[in-house]
């Protein structure tokens, strides 16, 4: 699922169309003359600071006075002209009954942490708080950030349409897009954007308010901008320039920010708003768990909707194709048409269920109440109380399903918020994404496999891997609490209680578990040089700053550290090399910094177009559809077949022949791009061709973002990518694979000489300098057959062997001249190749050849 947020891409939505609509409301004159009232509140509420109990009560007096001017805000009151509808739906909303508690601890406190139930109104209402509360006044705005883009994107929708505010006012932006202009005064946007924005003006000077949502994600960028402002917020107080910064969280474990001394020396106050949750039933189940917990969940749905009274039904799966193949099979079990739903409800026929294999206990809450964490270890009782009397429901009413994960079109999304059609139940299949950040309304049902899947890194090897494994006890309670929102109910868990046990208190933090080189950039770019003595909310290991400063050095990111003898992890860390003019260069590239480093090479021998072509494939995670999955029917199995064998021959023609044949999988990702741009990127050659278009969408938008980007850092090299561009030229293949080669020299991978081969799983194995294990070409690669001696890869994922992905062929004497960080330069060994990888991870060569050094031009591409 990972890999939906990171390549998560949304069509520009309807802001467009409604924002005419929209009145643009007479602010001005309105603050104006609400200016002096709030004036005279201001002095008014300060006073009261003096003679109240004030947890600042050690200052002396006078300094307090100044103090507490700094820190508080006028109290103003801006009106919203919202809809009766909205007003009644707000109070409904756990988090007004807390308004005037979080308003206080925001005046009087510059960094607040508040923490709700999701659906408790966090999102949509504390930023309305904040905008009546003056907080968006005299040109500053109020910031919101969000891990995920889709939530993003459809709250700064909600709450314009809450405020009755047009979305120029009440905005968003995502990484590709938005909505903001100068009248924005609410600002939703992810993550990464504020980063990037902290980048550009380290004080956030046009922010009075930053809100970090769903700070208990622990996404990476979210725990770094919470560390980032724990400092930028006191030195605005600090320079007279005031600002608040506001964490919410859906969990109460809120410690890694409050107990954090390094973080924040006075612990920031809580406010928790108790949510109106429901009680919710939840069930184990009673077997072991299955392997196929898609058919589980299919089944566990199908009962629910034959025998449960009315209200809506959330499955959870773990990723796209899951939910895909879930919503197929509901909607072909429970068919809906549209157009025809009264004549639908006679002739529908229902596929046929056991019922022998449930008891019809009633449901009864409280006795058969099992909830999370307390449950008996037996299960006891049927493994699904799917009580009630099943002749309550209609069995004929149609399932109106819908899917849910980050990847899909944000018209497709908003289809869950609203109300099925009448004489339907709603049936949503999601991935996590409708785990905290998005509460859909009417759901009654939970349907949770209990996995998630996660992208796994093992530092050591550089292997990544996706994997389906256990979600935490934390999440699994998240998902439960979705069916409570608007009245009881029932989460079904397709694992016992037993498993469920087993489950960690809590889903770790993403930081510790990924790369960290990327953010080690951004931050030495801001400026932070001693990374390891940042306030992390949850510190990255020693061991991986180190590897992340040890591959920034070797790019020439970062300047080189003394050498000097045997040194920790940790004291290495410290040691802190400062940022480099090519580093400044590459961290103003929104990609990871091997292909930052490209992008900063590119421009020699007009290789850019293609060079940005390539990154942004190599960014998106796959291009290709995939023919090799299992087919469920014989039917299927010849479709795949002859889907493989095209995607295949197309392959091998957009690897080309000869010298471009040797840039290998980059060459054929140039090729699908190149092709795909030249039929104008329809769905339809795509689907001909075995693309993914949703994939070459995304790689155009990146194409034109990067392009922007390197325009803005060389200005003189004014790169414009034609989206149709032609082949490279052999001269510029040739370039084109050694400035990959400088990019992803770390990933420098030599095949194992017959006269080494001594276990015959050595056969075309390869060997990388990182670890032991063999890796290999992938069959579908464009290098499979060819066996270069050396190739770079551009990562190894372990499916049924360890497999490079994205291999090009490297030529031996380019290693010394364009890595010689990590060349060994030696006298003459006795070994028969001149080059070798060792298992400590150096290659040696003779001195014979002449080097060069890579900065930023490329040596000439002959050869000495
Ligand atoms: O942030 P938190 O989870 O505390 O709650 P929220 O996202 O502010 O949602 C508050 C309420 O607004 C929920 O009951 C949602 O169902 C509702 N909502 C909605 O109906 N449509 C949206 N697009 C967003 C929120
Ligand atoms: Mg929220």
């Amino acid at each position: 699922e990972e890999e939906d947020e990171e390549q998560s891409k949304e069509e520009s939505s309807e802001e467009d169309t409604s924002s005419e609509e929209e009145e643009e409301e007479d602010n001005a004159t309105e603050t104006g003359g609400l200016k002096e009232a709030a004036e005279t509140k201001q002095e008014v509420k300060l006073e009261q600071n003096v003679a109240g109990p004030d947890e600042q009560k050690e200052a002396i007096p006078a300094r307090k006075t100044a103090q507490s001017k700094q820190l508080s805000e006028p109290a103003v009151f801006i009106p919203v002209d919202r809809s009766a509808e909205v007003q009644e739906a707000r109070l409904k909303l756990p988090v007004l009954g807390e308004e005037q508690v979080i308003m206080e601890a925001v005046r009087e406190n510059p960094c607040v942490v508040i923490c709700g139930e999701t659906g408790s109104g966090k999102t949509t209402q504390v930023p309305q708080f904040l905008y009546e509360a003056g907080y968006a006044r005299d040109n500053r705005i109020i910031g919101i950030t969000e891990p995920r883009r889709v939530a993003a994107v459809s709250m700064s929708h909600r709450v314009a349409k809450e405020m009755n505010l047009p979305r120029q006012v009440v905005s968003y932006q995502i990484r590709y897009e938005g909505n903001v202009t100068s009248d924005t005064k609410i600002k939703f946007m992810t993550d990464g954007v504020l980063l990037k924005e902290i980048q550009k003006d380290f004080l956030l000077q046009r922010y009075s308010v930053i809100i970090i949502d769903e700070a208990h994600e622990r996404s990476v960028y979210t725990d770094i901008l919470i560390g980032l402002l724990s400092r930028i917020v006191p030195l605005r107080n600090k320079k007279g320039m005031p600002m608040k910064l506001l964490i919410m969280s859906a969990t109460l474990r809120v410690e890694d920010f409050t107990e954090n001394q390094k973080l924040f020396r006075t612990p920031p106050p809580v406010v928790k708003v108790d949510a109106r949750q429901f009680p919710v039933t939840v069930h184990f189940n009673k077997r072991t768990p299955l392997e196929d917990y898609t058919g589980e969940a299919f089944q566990k749905t199908c009962k629910i909707h034959r025998m449960l009274p009315p209200g809506g039904i959330l499955v959870f799966l773990t990723g796209q194709a899951e939910v895909h193949s879930l919503c197929r099979r509901l909607r072909k079990a429970f068919p809906f048409r549209k157009s025809s739903t009264a004549k639908q409800k006679k002739t529908v026929s229902l596929p046929r269920i056991d019922l022998d294999n449930y008891s019809a206990l009633p449901m009864d809450e409280g006795d058969e109440d099992r909830e999370a964490g307390i449950g008996d270890e037996e299960d006891g009782g049927s493994d699904l109380e799917l009580g009630d009397d099943p002749a309550e429901t209609d069995p004929s009413i149609p399932l109106y399903v819908l899917p849910l994960y980050s990847l899909l079109a944000p018209e497709q999304q908003a289809k869950v918020f609203r109300p099925p059609p009448p004489g339907t139940r709603l049936c949503v299949v999601a991935t996590n994404v409708a785990e905290t950040s998005l509460t859909i309304p009417g759901i009654k049902y939970v349907v949770d496999c209990g996995r998630v899947k996660k992208r796994y890194y093992d530092r050591v090897t550089g292997v990544s891997s996706f994997k389906v494994t256990w979600t935490s006890q934390a999440s699994a309670n998240q998902r439960a609490g979705r069916a409570g929102r608007t009245e009881a109910g029932h989460c079904y868990r397709l694992y016992s209680s037993a498993v469920f046990g087993d489950f960690s208190q809590f889903s770790e933090a993403e930081i510790t578990r990924r790369p960290v080189e990327d953010l080690v950039l951004q931050m030495k770019d801001l400026n932070i040089e001693k990374v390891v003595n940042f306030p992390f909310p949850t510190p990255p290991s020693a061991e991986a700053l180190v590897a992340a400063e040890e591959l920034l050095v070797s790019l020439g990111a970062l300047e080189e550290p003394p050498r000097s003898g045997r040194m920790t992890d940790l004291q290495r860390a410290k040691l802190s090399c400062p940022i480099t003019p090519l580093g400044r260069a590459m961290a103003a590239f929104p990609v990871a910094p091997r292909y930052a480093k490209m992008l900063a090479l590119g421009k020699q021998q007009d290789c850019l177009p293609y060079i940005i072509a390539v990154v942004s494939a190599m960014t998106v995670r796959e291009l290709f559809e995939d023919f090799d999955r299992p087919a469920r029917s014989d039917d299927e199995s010849s479709k795949l077949n002859q889907r493989r064998a095209r995607l295949a021959q197309m392959r091998r023609l957009w690897a080309g022949q000869g010298a471009s044949l040797l840039l290998g999988d980059l060459m054929v990702m140039l090729g699908a791009v190149g092709a795909c741009e030249f039929a104008g990127c329809t769905p339809k050659f795509c689907e001909e061709n075995g693309l993914r278009n949703k994939a070459m969408v995304e790689i155009r938008r990146l194409r034109s973002q990067l392009t922007n980007a390197v325009n803005a850092v060389c200005p003189e090299v004014g790169v414009f990518v034609d989206p149709k561009m032609a082949p490279p030229t052999e001269h510029q293949v040739l370039c084109l694979r050694q400035i990959v080669l400088a990019g992803l020299g770390d990933h420098l991978a030599r095949r194992v000489q017959a006269e080494d081969m001594l276990d015959p799983k050595w056969k075309n194995a390869y060997k990388t300098t990182l670890m032991d294990d063999p890796v290999f070409i992938h069959p579908n690669s464009a290098l499979f057959k060819t066996l270069p001696e050396f190739v770079v890869y551009q990562e190894i994922m372990e499916t049924s062997k360890m497999y490079m992905r994205g291999v090009s062929a490297v030529e031996a004497e380019w290693i010394p001249q364009l890595l010689p960080q990590y060349c060994h330069f030696g006298p003459a060994l006795d070994s028969p190749a001149p080059w070798f990888c060792s298992s400590t991870g150096t290659i040696r060569c003779h001195r014979s050849s002449t080097f060069f050094r890579v900065a930023w031009q490329l040596p000439a591409v002959e050869k000495e």
